[in-house]
C-alpha cells in the first residue's frame, strides 16, 4: 500500500496543501499566494498573513485532496511546517493539521521548513549522500552538509539579509516592483557588470559566512551620489553588477563546502534557486567538482507543502511523529530536523558547525516601514 501524507506549509505568506506518495510522488500540489496584499507594503506584514491564512487553509486543504483524488479517510498522516517562519503563520497550520490527524486518529508529523526546501529535490532525483545543499530564499541563506539521509549539519548562511531579501531591497532602490527578484534578475541580463562592488564574504573569518547588507548600503550611496551630481547610472548596469558578486560569493562557498566535504550531490533550492545565473554557475561548478547538481522546477522552489510532503515522508519511515502538544517555532534550528541519533553526525565539518552561529530567524527590518517583516 502506497503511503500518503497530507502536508500543510503557512510559514510565510503562502497557505499550502499538498498529497504526496511515498515521499516521491506528488498527488497534489496547491499554493495560495498571498503575495498582492503584502505587496502595497513592500513586505510581508504578519497580522495580515496569519488572517489570511486563517481564511483560506480549508479550502487550500480540500482542493488538494479533491486534486490528488483522495478522501481524507485515505490520508496516512498529516505533516506541517512548524518552524522557523512566523509565528502566527506557523500556528494556523500547526492547528489546522492537528485537528486533522486528531479527528482521523493518524500520526501527525512536524517538518522543519528548510529540511522541505532541500526534499524538494527528491521529486526530481534521489538525493544520493553526503551532499552540500545551498538554500537561497526571501527568508533564508543556508549551506547546509548532509552526510546522510536525514542528517543536517548547517555550515554557514548569512549574518544578516536573506539573498532574497537583498534582492529584494536593491530592486526597491531601482524601483522595481516588489518581490524584485525576478525583475532585477531580468533586468541584469541586460547589463554590463562595470560597478566594482564589496563581495558579501567577509574578509575574515567563517569561510562559510555571508553578508549582503554592506553590499546594498554602498548601492544605496552609489545611487545617491550619482543622483546628487545630476547623473542617473544605467539600471541594468547596477543590477547585473549586483547579481555578479552575489551569485560569485555563492558560488564560491558552495565550492569551499563541496571540497571540504567530499560530497557527491550539490542540490539548490528556494526562491532565489529560480535565478538565472545562480543556476548557470552552480551547475557549472558542480560539473567541474564532478558532482551531481540537482534543482527543483519552480513550482517546487518556492514555498509549498509538496516539500513539506517529501521530508514528513523521511520522518514517517523511522516513526518520529509529534504528539499533541506541538507548537509553532519561529527560530528553528536546521540541526533540530535531524533523525534520532544523526543530529551531530561525525564528520570533516562538526567541528566547524559547532563554532559558527546559526544566522537569526527573527523578523528583519525592511526600512523605513515599520512592522513589516519578511518571514
Ligand atoms: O522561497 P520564496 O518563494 O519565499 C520565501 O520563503 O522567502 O522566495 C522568494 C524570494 C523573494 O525575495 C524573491 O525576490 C526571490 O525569492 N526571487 C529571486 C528570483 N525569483 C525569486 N531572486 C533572484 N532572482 C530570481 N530570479
Ligand atoms: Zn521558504
Amino acid at each position: 500500500m502506497p503511503r500518503r501524507i497530507l502536508a500543510l506549509e503557512t510559514s510565510c505568506d503562502e497557505t499550502a496543501a499538498a498529497v504526496v506518495e511515498n515521499g516521491e510522488r506528488v498527488l497534489a500540489n496547491v499554493v495560495a499566494s498571498q503575495i498582492d496584499r503584502h505587496r502595497v507594503f513592500g513586505g510581508v506584514v504578519p497580522e495580515i498573513a496569519a488572517r489570511m491564512h486563517v481564511e483560506a487553509v480549508i479550502a487550500v486543504v480540500d482542493e488538494a485532496l479533491r486534486r490528488a483524488g483522495v478522501p481524507l479517510s485515505g490520508i496516512d498522516a498529516v505533516a506541517v511546517t512548524h518552524g522557523p517562519g512566523l509565528v502566527g503563520s506557523l500556528l494556523v497550520g500547526v492547528q489546522v493539521a492537528k485537528g486533522l490527524a486528531f479527528a482521523r486518529d493518524v500520526p501527525l508529523i512536524a517538518v522543519h521548513h528548510l529540511a522541505g526546501h532541500i526534499y524538494a529535490n527528491r521529486f526530481v532525483r534521489p538525493l544520493r549522500f553526503p551532499l552540500v545543499a545551498l538554500v537561497v530564499s526571501g527568508g533564508h541563506t543556508e549551506i547546509v552538509y548532509m552526510p546522510e539521509d536525514g542528517a543536517f549539519v548547517p555550515l554557514g548562511g548569512t549574518l544578516d539579509d536573506a539573498v532574497g531579501e537583498a534582492y529584494d531591497k536593491v530592486g526597491r532602490l531601482l524601483g522595481l516592483p516588489y518581490p524584485a527578484g525576478p525583475h532585477l534578475d531580468r533586468l541584469a541580463q541586460e547589463g554590463t557588470p562595470r560597478f566594482l562592488l564589496p563581495s558579501p564574504r567577509p574578509r575574515e573569518g567563517d569561510r562559510y559566512a555571508l553578508s549582503f547588507s554592506g553590499l546594498k548600503t554602498h548601492l544605496r550611496r552609489l545611487l545617491e551620489e550619482a543622483e546628487a551630481r545630476g547623473e542617473t547610472p544605467p539600471a541594468a548596469d547596477v543590477a547585473a553588477s549586483f547579481q555578479q558578486a552575489v551569485v560569485a560569493a555563492l558560488r564560491e562557498v558552495a565550492a569551499e563546502a563541496l571540497r571540504e566535504t567530499g560530497a557527491r550531490q550539490l542540490t539548490l533550492a528556494g526562491g532565489v534557486a529560480a535565478n538565472r545565473d545562480l543556476r548557470g554557475a552552480l551547475r557549472a561548478l558542480a560539473e567541474d567538482a564532478g558532482v551531481e547538481f540537482v534543482v527543483p522546477p519552480p513550482e517546487l522552489c518556492t514555498d509549498n507543502a509538496a516539500m513539506i510532503g517529501a521530508y514528513a515522508d523521511v520522518l514517517y519511515v523511522h516513526g518520529v511523529f509529534a504528539d499533541w502538544s506541538l507548537g509553532a517555532a519561529a527560530d528553528l534550528p536546521l540541526a533540530a530536523a535531524s533523525l534520532p541519533g544523526r543530529e551531530a553526525p561525525p564528520g570533516p565539518t562538526r567541528k566547524a558547525a559547532a563554532v559558527i552561529p546559526r544566522f537569526s530567524t527573527e523578523p528583519v527590518d525592511v526600512g523605513d516601514n515599520p512592522g513589516i517583516t519578511r518571514g
